[in-house]
């Protein structure tokens, strides 16, 4: 499907990407922090672009594209790990008690972690026989990305010090990409 197609290569191209960069130029001056930040804003656009499957399917009534939504947040849960991983073992070297403070003492290290966590059982339960097992249940578990996303949006703002225009770009998407899911119409009818 050519869709498929498309997602595997928006998923693998950072990665490509940042080989070459590795290659050619070494990642720049900082590549530990280059390549912490390439898979932190890739997690969050990958999540926004499966955030957006839904609206976008109402829209277009192109209903096939919904086949890759769980690919879109599979890559999403790809570079949030790599992204951890990144932070874990080239930043902070494994120094757990380091790690463990920063989480602790730094609310843009605690609300990364959080959105993390919220992302492994969402992975974890993103197979057929699980959505199967979960039946209803599977749709109630898998809002928690919404939450997962805004943790997201909010650890970038976080984190930057001066220039907000990335961050701000990402909080309005998701703004808008959740604000398409309320059900305007049943809330005027229950009005009216
Ligand atoms: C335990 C989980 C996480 C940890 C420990 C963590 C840690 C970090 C650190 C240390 C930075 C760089 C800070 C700096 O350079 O000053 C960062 C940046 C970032 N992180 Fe995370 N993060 C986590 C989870 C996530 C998740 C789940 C997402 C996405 C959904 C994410 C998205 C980002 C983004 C977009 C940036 C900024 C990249 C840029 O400046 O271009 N992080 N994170």
């Amino acid at each position: 499907m050519m869709a498929k197609s498309v997602v595997w290569l928006l998923g693998l191209a950072p990665i490509l990407w940042a080989g070459i960069r590795f290659a050619t130029d070494g990642l720049g001056a900082n590549p530990i922090e280059e390549a912490l930040h390439l898979a932190g804003r890739w997690a969050l656009v990958l999540l926004l672009t499966g955030l957006s499957v839904t609206p976008l399917r109402r829209i277009s009534g192109w209903n096939r594209i919904i086949k890759v939504r769980r690919l879109l947040g599979l890559f999403a849960f790809f570079y949030a790990c790599l992204h951890l991983l990144i932070y874990l073992g080239l930043d902070q070297g494994f120094a757990w008690s380091f790690i463990v403070e920063d989480v602790v003492e730094r609310p843009f290290i605690t609300v990364g972690a959080g959105a993390f966590l919220l992302l492994v059982p969402l992975a974890v339960t993103s197979t057929k026989g699980w959505i199967r097992r979960l039946g209803r249940r599977w749709q109630r578990l898998h809002r928690l990305v919404y939450l997962a996303a805004t943790l997201g949006a909010l650890h970038f703002y976080w984190k930057v010090k001066a220039d907000t225009f990335w961050p701000l770009v990402a909080a309005m998407v998701l703004a808008g990409l959740l604000l398409a899911r309320v059900p305007w119409r049943r809330l005027r009818r229950t009005k009216g």
